[in-house]
């Protein structure tokens, strides 16, 4: 199959958050020039997970069948969507979900709101791994815990975990969740099984339930395998909570489909009961289709995506060795997002925001909001059309020049 993925398709109009919005005080703020036929004066929008491309025919195709039905009541999983999804994890992760672990939820984001609420009490500490998914921060302190940062490691270009630290935070008898972000939002590395078990047994021992955030789990770069934090042995598979979704993997973050799946019985049953008392939608009779129908369908479009979002991180990576050599690409493992160190550069977090946004009228997720340890980076959002990156990375190039 040969997917149109050059194509640059005008989201204006949408209500895309992507193109439409950018983050103000918390909240979401239009921008005066929503459309890419501004040219110039537009800034390009390569923040938020989500991609610039359709989403797989099949998924379309499936969601126009559910249209004609004309009816659109009260909805939730059904047989074959159980089916759907089980089969996926079989067969892409080697990971065997029993159909009674799987809850569904709206969102990964407001599952972690159950979550810290369900598991822990105010004073408690929820240990992360900085740089990371922000959010993170929010749903903690939204719920009364308070973070914790088993930061990341950045060594010889490539991050890994500080084991050691883990221990000695996870030692804390406050310490009762790690959220674990695998693969790693925004550094994009894919843990490997030792890693991840060293983690798995640290946080078994000292009592420490891991919720392993799996969204990116099916973005893989090509030849790169993903290891499902409850394939790691029964101890993990007991001690976890994992939160996958559709959304990243086939662009379908507006349909709102999340898939939690909880092995241990009796942690399923209190986050159960606290998810409850949210009173939080049930699932949309579109997210329900369009989920199977991309887990039964869509494995060809993604790997062609992946392929495609590969090859921009050679674009980019070369680009900035011959143009902008003051920048490095840590190159991803997994997902479609690229961090990258721009420290060279000898500004300060804001100075570089500064640079990005108002000189080169880039919107990037900024180092800075990922954690202290995020300074001096960028995170840039490579699911587009080459033409865009293209548009970005001379938008870079001419910025970076005029501080030079
Ligand atoms: C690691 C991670 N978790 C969760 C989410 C968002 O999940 P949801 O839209 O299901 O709340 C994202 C989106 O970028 C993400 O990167």
């Amino acid at each position: 199959m040969a997917l149109d993925l050059d194509s640059e398709i005008d989201r204006e109009g949408t209500g895309s958050v992507k193109w439409e919005y950018h983050t103000h005080g918390g909240q979401f703020a239009h921008w005066d020039k929503p459309s890419r036929r501004y040219g110039a004066d537009r800034t390009l929008a390569m923040w938020v997970a989500d991609m610039d491309f359709r989403c797989p025919e099949p998924v379309l195709r499936a969601l126009r069948e559910r249209i004609d039905h004309g009816i659109f009541g009260y909805s939730a999983k059904t047989d074959g969507y159980v089916e759907a999804v089980t089969a996926w994890f079989a067969r892409r992760q080697g990971f065997r979900i029993d159909p009674d672990w799987l809850l569904t939820a709206p969102g990964v984001v407001p599952t972690l709101n159950v979550v810290v609420r369900a598991f822990t009490d105010p004073g408690d500490t929820v240990i992360v791994q900085r740089p990371v998914y922000y959010p993170f921060f929010r749903v903690t302190k939204n719920n009364g815990a308070e973070v914790v940062s088993n930061s990341l490691i950045y060594e010889n270009g490539a991050y890994r975990m500080d084991l050691e630290d883990l221990e000695a935070k996870a030692a804390d008898p406050k310490a009762k969740l790690l959220i674990l972000c695998s693969p790693h939002n925004p550094v994009g590395a894919v843990w490997g099984a030792e890693e991840l078990t060293a983690a798995a047994d640290i946080c078994a021992r000292h009592g420490v339930i891991v919720v392993a955030d799996e969204i990116h789990g099916d973005l893989m770069m090509p030849g790169v395998r993903f290891t499902p934090f409850a394939t790691l042995g029964e101890t993990a598979a007991q001690n976890t909570i994992v939160c996958t979704a559709p959304s990243k993997t086939f662009n379908l973050a507006g349909l709102h489909t999340s898939n939690i799946i909880i092995p241990n019985p009796t942690i399923r049953a209190r986050f159960q009961e606290v998810y409850a008392a949210h009173s939080l939608p049930g699932m949309s009779p579109f997210g329900i289709v369009a989920t199977e129908a991309a887990y039964r369908e869509g494995e060809p479009w993604l790997d062609e995506v992946m392929a495609y979002v590969a090859s921009n991180v050679d674009h980019m990576t070369a680009f900035f060795a011959a143009h902008i050599p003051e920048f490095t690409v840590i190159r991803p493992q997994g997902t479609y997002l690229c961090w990258f160190d721009c420290r060279s550069l000898g500004l300060d977090a804001d100075a570089l925001e500064d640079l990005m946004l108002n000189t080169a009228k880039l919107y990037f997720d900024e180092g800075k909001i990922f954690g202290p340890e995020g300074d001096g980076f960028e995170r840039i959002n490579l699911a587009c059309p080459r033409s865009i990156l293209d548009d970005a990375l001379n938008r870079m190039a001419h910025a970076v020049e005029t501080i030079r």
